[in-house]
């Protein structure tokens, strides 16, 4: 894995963005995995930027989303279709139709994680954007998911809701089921971009870095990926041991 230590969030979005950015140049009908959070929002925003400029274009970009909350209707604020639009989609000339996030109707979960699985298997996607949770999650793979798993229903751990509560005006607001690309399909991308800042990510980057291989802690499954980018910035690498 390779490891980049950025100064600061602004540098860590800059850096995940021109890789991004340079393979789109190479690839016009490129695939991109986004994540929600906030982690990857500075990486969003570099990327409006050079399509401001010209430097790219989303016209041919397919997109898959990982996860969503199960029962927070699209329109609704913290759901990550409304999310994405808001601080990606909205701002580019990606095609609607080109776009694909887990459904999180209740009504309708298991069709439409079959159809959403079905969608995935028929693509490969090129770079997928990850985050980490500060329990070691991965999308919503909360520890326990199988390393084999694919798009499945999750229940949230406690201190995910927690974390998460946050952009919710109290916890009893924030969803306690998600739905989410399994740890299989994450590690089926052709790259991976993991992003980790500030000090609460310090411990999970720690773990994920020097930690032991366990389905306890998702994110440990990364280091086997061939083509997987870490960048970090100084916080969130502070406990590492070498540096
Ligand atoms: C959420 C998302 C993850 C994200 C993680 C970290 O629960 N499902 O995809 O990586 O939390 O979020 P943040 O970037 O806000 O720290």
């Amino acid at each position: 894995m390779k490891v980049y230590i950025a100064k600061n969030y602004d540098e860590l979005s800059k850096i995940s963005a021109s890789i991004i950015i340079e393979d789109m140049k190479a690839k016009n009908d490129i695939i991109l995995g986004f994540a929600t959070g906030s982690t990857p929002i500075g990486t969003y925003q570099n990327l409006i930027a050079a399509y401001d400029a010209g430097e790219i274009s989303f016209k041919n970009v397919t997109s898959f989303n990982l996860d969503e909350y199960i029962g927070l209707p699209r329109a609704h604020e913290q759901s990550y279709n409304y999310f994405m639009h808001e601080q990606l989609f909205n701002h580019i000339n990606i095609d609607e139709n080109n776009i694909n996030i887990p459904c999180g109707d209740p009504a309708n979960i298991e069709e439409n994680i079959k159809k959403y699985q079905e969608k995935l298997d028929s693509n490969v996607i090129d770079i997928q954007i990850l985050g980490i949770g500060s329990n070691g999650h991965i999308a919503f793979n909360e520890p326990g998911t199988s390393f084999s798993s694919n798009t499945h229903v999750i229940r949230l751990d406690e201190g995910t809701r927690q974390d998460n509560k946050r952009f919710f005006n109290d916890i009893s607001e924030v969803p306690k089921e998600a739905v989410t690309m399994g740890i299989k399909d994450i590690m089926s991308a052709k790259k991976l971009i993991i992003l980790a800042n500030g000090k609460n990510k310090a411990n999970a980057v720690k773990e994920l870095l020097e930690g032991e291989k366990t389905e306890a802690f998702p994110a440990s499954i990364l280091l086997d990926h061939e083509n997987a980018v870490l960048i970090v910035d100084e916080d969130a690498a502070s406990l590492l041991e070498d540096i």
